[in-house]
């Protein structure tokens, strides 16, 4: 794995104008490239939304260099808020606070809450602290798509829209950031990422669980969300060979992304073994799905993941990009659907 941690001062210094032009960065953090825009120029984040082609009411996060200066963004920052940061920023969680008044509506959809995240990635702590503001950033890629994970992805998908893309190698995480959000004292899991429930327990106890009345805006309120091109079938683990003979009859072409080798050899069938550890898993999770997407099959089936708070973060992105779950032979799916 590449990792590149530092961009060169002229890399960061033309990133830097171009924020302030009102222009997009594309940049690296530890989950995956953001697009990013100078987040107190809503005109400039407005293109961020023309460049993906997401819908404009859905919030952004406001991604900063530490902490210092959250009183900027937030009215006013909930005691387990305070503690979460203490333990997880910089790193791969965004916070969703109430909003200051002076946030625009553009960064939170018309909503009273901001979602603010300090990323580790040296290089983006490189461009946030060169920049000295707050940068607005989703993921870079078209709404509804992969998101991506090294510097080419982000040509791939958004090709001219970025006046500068920042090239940090691959994205360590590989997943998009844990989102959380207060209620009352409790906080919500609202998004799972590479930081785990267990691990947000351990700082603020139990966590707030069943449905949202007020419901934020979170991914996945559209039905298919990080998605390939090709349809994509979540498979039981046990079926994934005889699945795969089955959906390439007739010489149709296969794409599979396994936790394995395949037990005999298959005709027409491209082939991932993409392990069993979650942390690599989840790493190279959209990097092996654009590969099996660009592979010219007719459908891409995938190895149901185990269950376990270690892979839910991997499970949530997988039933997102999913076309369709297929039962097992008793008739039962081996997935739970996440809240
Ligand atoms: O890892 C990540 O979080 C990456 C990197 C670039 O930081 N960013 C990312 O952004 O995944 P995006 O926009 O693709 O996903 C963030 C989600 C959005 O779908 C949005 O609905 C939700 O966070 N969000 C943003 N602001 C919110 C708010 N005020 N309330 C509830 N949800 C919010
Ligand atoms: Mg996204």
């Amino acid at each position: 794995m590449v990792r590149v941690v530092r961009a060169t001062q002229v890399e960061i210094e033309s990133a830097v104008q171009a924020l302030r032009d009102g222009e997009l960065v594309a940049f690296p953090t530890e989950t995956v490239y953001g697009l990013g825009a100078n987040a107190q120029n809503p005109a400039a984040v407005v293109r961020i939304f023309e460049a993906k082609g997401r819908p404009p009411n859905h919030p952004v996060i406001v991604h900063l260099d530490s902490p210092r200066y959250l009183h900027r963004w937030v009215r006013e920052v909930p005691e387990a808020a305070t503690r979460l940061a203490e333990s997880f920023w910089p790193g791969p969680l965004t916070m969703v606070m109430p909003r200051a008044a002076s946030v625009h509506d553009v960064i939170t959809g018309g909503q009273d809450t901001i979602a603010i995240r300090v990323p580790a990635h040296p290089m983006a702590q490189q461009l946030l602290t060169a920049f000295g503001g707050g940068i607005a950033a989703p993921s870079a890629n078209r709404y509804g798509r992969l998101s991506p994970t090294r510097a080419e992805h982000v040509r791939e998908e958004l090709g001219e829209a970025a006046r500068v893309i920042l090239d940090g190698g691959e994205c360590q995480i590989g997943l998009e950031s844990t989102i959380v959000s207060f209620e009352g004292g409790g906080v919500r899991l609202l998004r799972p990422g590479s930081v785990t429930a267990a691990q947000l327990r351990e700082v603020v106890g139990e966590l707030v669980s069943g449905a949202d009345s007020r419901s934020p805006r979170v991914p996945g309120g559209a039905p298919t969300h990080y998605a390939p091109t090709t349809p994509m079938t979540i498979v039981p683990a046990g079926e994934i060979d005889a699945q795969a003979d089955a959906a390439s009859a007739g010489a149709r072409r296969v794409a599979v992304l396994a936790q394995r080798l395949p037990l005999r050899a298959h005709k027409y069938v491209t082939w991932i073994n993409a392990g069993r550890r979650p942390e690599s898993y989840g790493r190279d999770l959209y990097a092996n799905l654009r590969t099996l997407d660009k592979a010219g099959c007719q459908r891409i089936l995938v190895q149901a993941v185990p269950d376990g708070e270690r892979w839910e973060a991997i499970r949530d992105r997988l039933l997102r990009a999913a076309t369709s779950v297929a039962e097992s032979d008793d008739g039962t799916s081996t997935l739970a659907v996440l809240p």
